[in-house]
């Protein structure tokens, strides 16, 4: 069924689990996402980003994700990832959107309050619910002294009063978590003492982690294996998200890792099977690839059977 971000989050905020918000691009992604969270009885965010609207046609892929959820037995939403305006958000929503993010954390702190009021006010009269962000997001060293961590890394003072002065339904903070495949050396580290704090100002508010990738392994050793290049990839360990979950994060952003398992299928594929051209052989196995990504986060989130 179709529902709203705070149908969705609400619930895991105050039962303690995450639930995983994938982006999407396509049939074969949204596919991968639905079905398998129906599989596993986890409710769902379905994330489309600017990029992603622009490539596919935003009515064009909001009804494909609407059409799914529609038929599914358990809750998906229909998210704007980063949405990069006012304008923007209210097209979304006009598009059947039930969730979208105002991204203005580029901006200081009286102009991103002053951006996402305007979007809570026009997304709440029309009963959708609205995430921002606050703070910048991006990898930190562990031993990094704490001037620094808090010249960027999002300040609990300071979000308690965003989310009283805009009334933001979920907010999105910066813990040491990046975008992309390459979130630092080694192990990513993440500011867990902070998503306590934050999570501890405000009990019932979901925060939201973007960059939360796990870019296993075993998926960039095989896109190795099959002829992709890929320099130094880090992603977040599974433990930083199953303890972050347990304390506020009921949002966790995941694109990398669906790229990843696509094009490492793909590859394989045309790397063994050179006489392959039908598109269902060739997409099909990344479907599949894509599903074992979106059931290994369901489970680490702990979102399996809460739907
Ligand atoms: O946060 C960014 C997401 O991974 C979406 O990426 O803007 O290239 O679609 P995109
Ligand atoms: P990843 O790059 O870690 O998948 O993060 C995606 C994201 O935050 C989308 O908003
Ligand atoms: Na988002
Ligand atoms: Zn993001």
């Amino acid at each position: 069924m179709l529902v709203t971000g705070s149908d969705i989050l609400v619930p895991a905020r105050r039962n303690k689990y995450g639930v995983p918000s994938f982006n999407t691009n396509n049939l074969e992604i949204t596919q991968a996402i639905i079905r398998t969270a129906e599989k596993l009885r986890s409710p769902v965010m379905v994330q489309i980003s600017e990029g992603a609207r622009k490539y596919a046609g935003t009515e064009d892929l909001a009804n494909i994700v609407a059409d799914l959820a529609h038929r599914a037995s358990i809750p998906v939403a229909i998210h704007l990832d980063h949405g990069s305006s006012y304008e923007s958000c209210l097209s979304a929503i006009r598009a059947g959107f039930t969730s979208v993010m105002i991204d203005a954390s580029h901006h200081d702190f009286e102009e991103n309050v002053r951006e996402t009021r305007r979007v809570v006010e026009a997304a709440h009269a029309m009963g959708v619910s609205v995430e921002a962000e606050l703070g910048r997001l991006g990898g930190i060293e562990e031993h990094i002294v704490v001037d620094e961590k808090d010249a960027f890394l999002t300040d609990p003072e300071e979000a308690v009063r965003f989310v009283e002065q805009t009334g933001v339904d979920y907010l999105a903070i910066a813990i040491g978590t990046s975008h992309g495949a390459y979130k630092g050396k080694g192990r990513p580290y993440i500011d867990h003492a902070r998503i306590e704090k934050i999570g501890s100002l405000m009990p019932e508010l979901p925060l939201v982690a973007h960059g939360s990738s796990g870019v296993p392994k075993e998926i960039v050793e095989r896109f190795r294996a099959a002829g992709g290049e890929i320099g130094e990839a880090a992603g977040i360990a599974d433990e930083d998200l199953e303890r972050a979950s347990k304390v506020g994060i009921s949002k966790v952003n995941v694109d990398t890792d669906l790229r990843l398992a696509f094009a490492t299928a793909v590859r394989e594929v045309l790397q063994q099977s050179p006489k392959e051209f039908d598109p269902r052989k060739i997409l099909g196995p990344a479907r599949d690839l894509m599903s074992e990504i979106v059931a290994h986060k369901i489970r680490v989130l702990g979102s399996e059977g809460q739907a």
